[in-house]
């Protein structure tokens, strides 16, 4: 029996793409990033596997070729998929949770940390060759021990970094739309409104997922509720932020440093924060270690195969 066909958008780690093979005639990739012509690409597909970044948007989406029956997207992540749309082809669609909360995670907490302690000013200095060497008032940032963690989004990543904020001594604050069950709050404390919440957060990791629930969520008006000096790090998405705010409470100090792992309209981003020192800018590496990346394509390759052969997948989302 002939092998369904599998339309990869994106060069995978090569153990994924040996996988699909096995269970696919699979139509591999060699571009790491988003391809032009993905509607010709996925002509006589019955799946499609994308990659955050490859807009599936209602006008790409509803013109699919009539053989696609699922789409699997290598992230948790599916603000690049319009799923009404995709419900309304019968198209199926799953996504890769829970296999990348801690490795997301340990980025939020890698932005905190290297924007609260200016990490990346002082590799600059190192790589300038103008370091001069120790000195008692060079790059003194803020420790994260004893401060108070606000976690915007108390997702599967959200609790993870809730972890990790506690394992660093911090007291952790969430603003969700609804309260965990107390026994996975681990001590966090809930806010059901920004007022009560966002006065706290001398550190925000923002950890809610993008689309128009949360554009531009931290804009000028949250930013005021700030302590002044807070640390903020965004490993979600970057539609979550107003970057005009976030750059001018950069300059006045009201935010003393921020992490970014996301951008809106990435890969670029704007250009000014390329001009301010108290910013740590990653390119959306959240995910990004081997272990990670492999479970993410056993995870979202199990779910194609389940749906295609009528089955519910647990990753199904649409
Ligand atoms: C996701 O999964 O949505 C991330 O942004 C990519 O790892």
């Amino acid at each position: 029996m002939a092998k369904p066909v599998l339309f990869v958008t994106r060069r995978l780690p090569a153990s994924i793409e040996a996988l699909a093979e096995q269970g696919y005639e699979a139509r591999l990739t060699a571009s790491e990033v988003a391809i032009p012509d993905l509607l010709a690409r996925a002509d006589g597909a019955d799946a499609i596997l994308c990659c955050p970044g490859d807009l599936l948007d209602a006008k790409t989406v509803a013109a699919l070729p009539g053989s696609v029956k699922v789409i699997g997207t290598f992230s948790v992540g599916l603000d690049h998929i319009d799923l009404a749309a995709a419900k309304a082809r019968g198209i199926k669609v799953c996504n890769t949770p829970d296999v990348l909360s801690v490795a997301t995670a340990e980025c939020a907490m890698l932005l905190l940390m290297a924007a609260a302690r200016r990490a990346g000013e002082g590799e600059r200095l190192v790589r300038s060759g103008k370091w001069a060497g120790w000195a008692p008032t060079q790059l003194l940032g803020t420790g994260l021990s004893g401060q108070r963690l606000g976690i915007f989004g108390m997702g599967r990543i959200g609790r993870e970094i809730a972890r990790m904020g506690r394992g660093f001594g911090m007291e952790v604050h969430y603003r969700d739309m609804t309260r965990m069950p107390s026994q996975l709050e681990l001590g966090a404390i809930f806010h059901d409104n920004d007022d009560s919440f966002l006065p706290l957060c001398q550190f925000l990791s923002m950890n809610a997922p993008g689309g128009d629930g949360t554009m531009h969520w931290l804009n000028q008006e949250r930013i005021a509720k700030l302590p002044f000096g807070a640390v903020v790090a965004n490993a979600a998405r970057g539609t979550l932020v107003d970057d005009t705010a976030l750059i001018a409470a950069l300059r006045s100090g009201q935010i003393a440093a921020a992490g970014l792992d996301v951008y809106n309209g990435e890969p670029r981003l704007n250009a000014e924060y390329l001009t301010l020192e108290n910013v740590v800018l990653l390119p959306h590496l959240g995910s990004a270690t081997t272990t990670t990346r492999d479970a993410m394509g056993q995870v979202v390759l199990s779910g194609i195969g389940a749906a295609l052969v009528g089955e519910t997948p647990s990753n199904l989302v649409g």
